[in-house]
């Protein structure tokens, strides 16, 4: 398959030509996106690789991610470009990934071996790594990726990488060569997915292959190079157990939100961003019966419904030439079409509210989305906007009247100073009083203080509300007993 290694001596036979360094041929224009031209490969002797920055990443990070000399990068750049000068891309591009690293690894060494440099063996091993990931994968960010423990992986250009792990956001000494071969990696994800990112559509969203979200802007958009966002997608899923466990939210609290869940209210998910949201609502989910017919909508799907029952809608942003847009809005009145149960809105922000609190009201009870607002009152109020927003000429009294007819339960999420997740409020809907909506705090959670570690001290509180708005509903799901036992053993903890 890989011709010119067939047909002569092992890894000169395979190679365009005898490895050169400093040789600035592009490779083969049906090569790859995967590996950067050698244009876009430059020195980066002149990079502060020491810049201050850096030390001020996180122990945790540190611990994990390698810190790489300035003589090591330059190396790398050496080797790299040798390597693409030499080898056939194209014909790499057929190769299995097993089979492309060995290919990769039999040049580098021969490039190692002419070159006369000197390395040790673990360095050997870390630098074709890099390689073989600058090459077939995602380059730098292929460590971050293969962590679990990390949410969310920021790259504000070239030099500057930031991750979020346990809520917290730290700096990583992982750095690209440059602008140009970040974009080339950019460029990489969202091919995947059919899209294309450059100055002239500077904005994308896309998916990696594991379900990631990725969100890429670039410049003359973003004026510090590339930034690319990636929320790191869990393939465990967390559960409402584990949010209890990582005191989110109390038993007593989990079990009434599970009941909330499972006895077809109305919610509405409100909170910062990155808070847990999307985690809470796939939590809620799971108490969906195996009998409805659900169907979600999302901008890019997250959510992991286990029902044998699920259809799942995803938006599609403008096409090049600015057409085939289907927004949120059409996918939810669409769905009014497809005869659903439930009706669960990823992220309601626009025009789309309008027709979830319409289905939500006209029986797709047990509806659910999630909204970027720091209160459940403010959440309502964002709701109000979007309506007013989207054009819907309603008095505001009118639009008020919907929210508190189709909203049964309002959740609040927050992420706090400390870097932890917290359900601060769970809040029920009553009615209007005049021209305000009425509302009832069934859990809150209070903030008590910090200890000397810097961690955020408070406790979840039942506000000692008995029977709650919800409660015929309960009882309707056979459930009341249960609701009951929560309540109660909420009021004395
Ligand atoms: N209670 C929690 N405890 C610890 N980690 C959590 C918790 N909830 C969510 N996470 C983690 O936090 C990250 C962000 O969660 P999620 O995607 O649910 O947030 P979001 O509010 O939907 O964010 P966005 O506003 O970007 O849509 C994920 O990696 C998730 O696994
Ligand atoms: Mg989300």
């Amino acid at each position: 398959m890989f011709g010119k290694r067939s047909s002569g001596g092992k890894s000169k036979a395979l190679t365009k030509r005898a490895p050169s360094v400093g040789n600035t041929t592009s490779p083969p224009p049906e090569a790859k996106p995967a590996a950067e031209s050698p244009e876009a490969v430059k020195p980066t002797g002149a990079q502060s690789h020491d810049a201050a920055p850096q030390k001020k990443v996180e122990e945790p990070a540190v611990s994990v991610i390698e810190q790489k000399s300035e003589d090591y990068y330059e190396i790398k750049t050496t080797i790299f470009n040798a390597l693409i000068d030499t080898i056939d891309l194209a014909q790499l591009a057929q190769l299995d990934a097993e089979s492309a690293r060995d290919e990769i690894r039999d040049i580098v060494n021969e490039i190692i071996a002419i070159k006369n440099v000197v390395m040790s063996i673990a360095e050997q091993e870390s630098l074709l790594q890099d390689i073989c990931n600058d090459v077939l994968g995602y380059g730098p960010l292929e460590p971050l990726l293969a962590r679990d423990d990390i949410a969310d992986i920021m790259v504000n250009g070239a030099e500057r990488v930031f991750i979020e792990v346990n809520g917290k956001i730290q700096l990583t000494p992982i750095r690209f060569r440059d602008n140009g071969q970040l974009m080339n990696i950019c460029q990489r994800i969202v091919s995947q997915v059919g899209r294309r990112v450059d100055e002239s559509s500077p904005i994308c969203d896309a998916r990696l292959p594991d379900g990631s979200r990725v969100n890429v802007i670039a410049p003359p958009l973003a004026l510090d190079g590339p930034t690319l966002t990636i929320r790191k997608f869990k393939k465990d899923k967390l559960k409402l157990v584990d949010l209890q466990n990582f005191g989110t939210i109390t038993p007593e609290g989990a079990e009434v939100l599970a009941i909330i869940g499972a006895c077809r209210c109305n919610v509405l998910i409100s909170g910062g961003t990155g808070s847990g949201k999307t985690t809470l609502l796939n939590c809620l989910t799971a108490y969906i019966a195996d009998d409805e017919r659900v169907i979600t909508c999302e901008d890019a799907a997250e959510l992991q419904l286990q029902q044998p029952h699920v259809v799942r809608l995803e938006t599609r942003p403008p096409n090049l030439e600015g057409q085939g847009e289907i927004t949120m809005r059409d996918l939810v009145r669409n769905c009014l079409r497809m005869r659903p149960e439930r009706i669960i809105v990823g992220e309601v922000r626009g025009p789309e509210a309008f027709d979830l609190l319409q289905a939500m009201n006209t029986g797709h009870d047990g509806s659910m989305g999630t909204l970027h607002a720091n209160t459940p009152r403010e959440a309502m109020s964002r709701l109000e906007s979007m309506i007013t927003m989207g054009g819907f000429n309603l008095p505001s009294r009118t639009i008020r009247e919907m929210i508190c007819g189709s909203i049964d339960v309002i959740v609040q999420t927050s992420r706090l100073r400390d870097g932890s997740r917290r359900i601060t409020n769970i809040t029920e809907v009553l009615g209007m009083e005049g021209e305000v909506i009425i509302t009832q705090d069934l859990f809150i959670y209070d903030i008590e203080g910090d200890d000397e570690s810097g961690r955020v001290l408070g406790q979840h509180r039942s506000t000692g509300i008995a029977r709650p708005a919800f409660w015929d509903r309960a009882r309707y799901f056979g459930k009341e007993r249960e609701l009951a036992t929560a309540l109660e053993a909420a009021d004395i903890s």
